[in-house]
């Protein structure tokens, strides 16, 4: 039998899925029910948090938290540019200024000591990504916000499942927000989850995400024919659906094997590419334990080819890869704010992505090993 062409990515869907999404449909209730009930309660309790809203993607749910915070012009938000653009995107769309912070050059993550070093009397918020699902020096950049009395947003687009000192992702900050789009570790399709501890931040995001509306539909269902909502602020409409939620909750069921298959993935590279002239592995700090939602190498000066030419290398071989993480500075909307960042420049320059999913077969990834070994 011949095997399936390699993916770079793909979500791994089943029977379950579409069981649920069935229900759903059958049961007539299609944004707002039961399902999604279920599915922030479930969310909240894996992170160990008391809150979980659902919403229409990670960008609208950072944007209502950074609304609901009054975060407005003149304001300034700490963000690392080595991250997909939406994390920068969010601070513009309440007027506020980004400021870029350079990474650690081993971990590709948020340097703690260049967000002290950018902290201002206008710094309001420290928005700290965990970037391709390893967790972020959160513990330092607490005590950063803590002492300058700052609010932490975690960027856990890609950090589901994640663990730092045996510590759920979702629960180190004051507010953390998930993408549940296709890429991620469980997926949705599109889709966010915000989580927190704050419960009147809580409510007021679930009315936020409803036009502002005080009762969901779902409550005022249930409530008598006389019980009318009010609307006691602009909101906005960044519900996610039921069905969303369905395929959902048959995910969140099969995270385990999901991440125990890309750890086995990962370590295999990490193994097999372990004395490789031409690469720089991930490095995983003590204590940290990734999701492995993406797997990033970085190419060595010593190589005998560059970046692009390896891309291009591995493409023909059947093996398709992504570069690196953008350096969201370098683009169009964020080139007048200047940012000088060695880093991240460097390292937006000489990474690429391998494949890795869960139904990836141990002789798909022998033909990226073998493509990587063959040059
Ligand atoms: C680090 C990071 N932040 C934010 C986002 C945006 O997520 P969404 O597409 O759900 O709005 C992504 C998506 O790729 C991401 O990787």
């Amino acid at each position: 039998m011949t095997e399936e062409a390699i993916a770079f990515s793909k979500p791994w869907m089943g029977a379950e899925e579409l069981q649920l999404v069935q229900e759903v449909l059958q049961s007539r209730w299609l944004v707002g029910g039961a399902k999604l009930a279920e599915f922030e309660r479930l969310w909240a309790e894996y992170c160990g948090c008391r809150q979980a809203i659902g919403l229409s993607s990670w960008t609208t749910g950072a944007f209502l938290v950074l609304h609901a915070w009054g975060i407005q012009p003149g304001d300034e938000v700490i963000v690392p540019s080595l991250t997909f653009i939406a994390s920068v995107n969010v601070i513009r769309h309440v007027g506020a200024t980004p400021v870029f912070a350079d990474i650690d050059p081993l971990t590709w993550n948020i340097d703690p000591e260049d967000v002290a070093r950018k902290i201002t009397p206008r710094t309001k918020v420290i928005m700290p990504v965990d970037q391709l699902g390893l967790p972020c020096a959160i513990d330092a950049i607490n005590v950063l916000a803590q002492q300058h009395g700052l609010r932490v947003l975690d960027d856990a687009a890609c950090a589901f499942g994640s663990r730092n000192q045996g510590r759920a992702v979702g629960s180190l900050a004051d507010v953390s927000i998930f993408s549940l789009h296709a890429r991620k570790i469980i997926t949705t399709g599109e889709g966010g989850m915000i989580v927190t501890d704050d419960t009147e931040l809580a409510e007021r995001l679930r009315r936020l995400r409803h036009q502002g509306m005080s009762l969901s539909d779902f409550a005022r269902h249930n409530a008598s024919p006389t019980t009318f909502e009010s609307y006691p602020e602009v909101g906005y409409n960044y519900r996610i659906t039921d069905i969303q939620a369905a395929i959902g909750l048959a995910q969140l069921a099969r995270l385990e094997e999901i991440l125990a298959r890309r750890r086995s993935i990962a370590e295999r590279y990490l193994s097999r590419l372990a004395h490789h002239p031409c690469f720089r592995l991930p490095f995983v700090p003590e204590g940290m334990q990734p999701n492995w939602q993406s797997f990033q190498i970085a190419v060595s000066a010593e190589s005998p080819l560059n970046r692009n030419q390896w891309m291009e290398r591995l493409h023909a071989q059947g093996v398709p890869t992504r570069r690196g993480v953008m350096a969201a500075h370098r683009e169009a909307p964020y080139q007048a704010l200047a940012a000088t960042l060695p880093h991240t420049e460097a390292a937006t320059a000489t990474t690429l992505q391998l494949p890795i999913y869960p139904e990836m077969s141990e002789q798909q990834q022998e033909q990226v090993l073998a493509a990587l070994v063959d040059y």
